[in-house]
């Protein structure tokens, strides 16, 4: 069986999703749960794009020891230098340098001769190896790239002391016939191949990506890259958790497999897809709700009677429990950090005691306490610290078929002066929203807002996503709360503290730097 190295790349380019924008710790919580999930290699940003960039892969880089950490860096000077600043104190001390290489992207992106192409990226590597004991290089838009010039370069720069070469498919254009050709190709004309490992990623405007990685590992490929729930620019990348079980249920096919851990692989999705906001379908394969649905009634029948009749994948094997009532009011604190530090909690005892308090007065209200809930509550409860500017005390509103809904709010401000308002709306959201934008002191326009509910009950607890504009810059906040209005509210005060937070800290949006 071969070993395939997972790359991960949620935090670079999963975070380059449209919408998306993960702060510090939330960036930290994915790092700590994909090192659980086991992943190889996880590329945690762009360390030159931004300052805000550089402080996230240093932090995750000096913390995380059971897995690499690689940043991104352009075939510049300053990216690399910048890149080993950031990544130095890590397990694994790995740069990922690229380099476009298609007739393309030299010509009108570049402006560069192919010559100039090969100049920069041998100097490139040299720079990088000088530095970094694994050095990753990528021919950006390997997959429109002429094979024989491909296989020049890539001589060229394992020669130079690259460890990893990874061939892009950057813009999801090949299928998994050609991608295998390309690899093939690649295996069979550069002479000095086997000093390295062959790498492939993968983009999803055709809906190939998954498909074109397996056709890259079955030619040769020994690192996958990919991100969790396969978000990623524009379509996508290629989906980690759909490679990982594709390998272990059709290892007779492949003959291959990954070291990860693949009961960690939902509560990396759910994770994933709460604190970037990008909802993960139901018909998902894998981890979407339905995945595991049997709904016909003669395939119910037949799993009743042999479940192999209709299903290939176990739901324990990703780590999909029946969500099971595991606490309840009269637990105690013992049994409840148990139950926590099972969910992968490990935080400290200031939060220990915030989780458990958020449990009691949920338990107040709701019968049964399920994992899902507890897991809202801990991420709830973990990723607050960093951005409370405006604090909600509390919430009043009133609605009735015939009147016109309105607000009141209290809130404690920046100058830690408590502050009430009220106001209309159409709406009980819309009143809430209003109040509270004459309480903080910008204009705040609404772009999205989505709500849903953690696990089954009328009781359910309310999961709000938001994305608002405040003070000329977006910004995505989450509320969870057993009320949906005071989910929507806690929502919206989120994406204002994390606004205010990135401009104090002056961490500039990193998506748009011209690669
Ligand atoms: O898709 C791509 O080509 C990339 C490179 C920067 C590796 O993400
Ligand atoms: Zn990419």
């Amino acid at each position: 069986m071969r070993k395939i190295n997972v790359f991960d790349t949620t935090l670079r380019d999963g975070e380059q999703s449209a919408g998306v924008n993960l702060n510090f710790e939330e960036k930290m919580e994915i790092a700590k749960q994909l090192e659980r999930l086991g992943v190889d290699i996880m590329e945690a940003g762009f360390p030159a794009s931004s300052k805000g960039d550089f402080n996230s892969v240093k932090a995750i880089a000096d913390t995380i020891k059971n897995c690499s950490v690689t940043g991104l860096a352009r075939s510049v000077h300053s990216d690399i230098d910048t890149a080993w600043e950031a990544l130095k104190g890590s397990a694994e001390p790995r740069i990922h340098v690229f380099i476009a290489t298609s007739p393309i992207h030299m010509e009108y992106k570049l402006r560069m001769t192919s010559n100039e192409v090969v100049e920069a990226a041998v100097a490139a590597v040299k720079r990088s190896a000088a530095k970094f004991p694994q050095v990753q290089w990528s021919a950006e838009d390997a997959s429109r790239t002429e094979l024989p010039f491909l296989a020049r370069i890539i001589e060229a720069v394992i020669d130079a002391g690259a460890t990893v070469i990874n061939l892009p498919d950057t813009v999801g254009f090949t299928t998994p016939h050609e991608i295998g050709n390309m690899f093939r190709y690649v295996t069979e004309h550069v002479p000095n191949i086997h000093k390295a490992i062959l790498s492939t990623h993968n983009h999803d405007d055709l809906g190939m990506a998954v498909a074109n990685s397996l056709a890259a590992i079955q030619n040769g490929a020994g690192q996958v890259e990919c991100t969790m729930n396969g978000i990623g620019e524009r379509a996508g990348n290629a989906a980690l958790e759909e490679i990982a079980v594709a390998l272990t249920i059709r290892n007779d096919y492949y003959k291959a497999d990954t070291g990860l851990t693949l009961k960690e692989i939902k509560r990396t999705s759910s994770l994933v897809s709460k604190l970037t906001g990008m909802v993960v379908p139901n018909n998902k394969a894998v981890v979407g709700l339905n995945a595991f649905a049997h709904e016909s009634g003669i395939h119910q029948d037949g799993v009743l009677k042999n479940k192999e009749t209709y299903e290939i994948i176990t739901p324990e094997l990703v780590g999909v429990s029946s969500n099971r009532m595991v606490l309840g009011k009269h637990s105690g604190r013992h049994a409840f950090k148990d139950k926590l530090v099972e969910l992968g909690f490990a935080g400290n005892d200031e939060q220990l005691e915030r989780i458990f308090k958020a449990f009691k007065d949920l338990a107040d209200k709701k019968k049964d306490i399920t994992e899902d809930d507890l897991f809202a509550l801990m991420t709830e409860a973990t990723l607050g610290d960093a951005v409370s500017y405006y604090e909600l005390e509390s919430l009043q509103v009133n609605y009735g078929t015939n009147n016109i809904p309105t607000a009141t709010v209290t809130m404690k401000i920046p100058s830690q002066e408590i502050i009430q308002e009220a106001a209309t709306g159409s709406g009980s959201v819309e009143a809430i929203y209003n109040t509270l934008e004459r309480i903080v002191d910008a204009p705040i326009v609404l772009e999205d807002y989505r709500i849903q509910s953690i696990s089954a009950g009328r009781d359910a607890l309310a999961e709000v996503f938001v994305k608002v504009k405040y003070d000329g810059i977006e910004s995505t906040g989450r509320g969870t709360a057993h009320d949906v209005l005071e989910a929507s509210a806690k929502a919206y005060i989120n994406a204002v503290n994390r606004t205010i937070n990135r401009k104090k800290y002056n961490i500039e949006r990193t998506k748009h730097v011209n690669i």
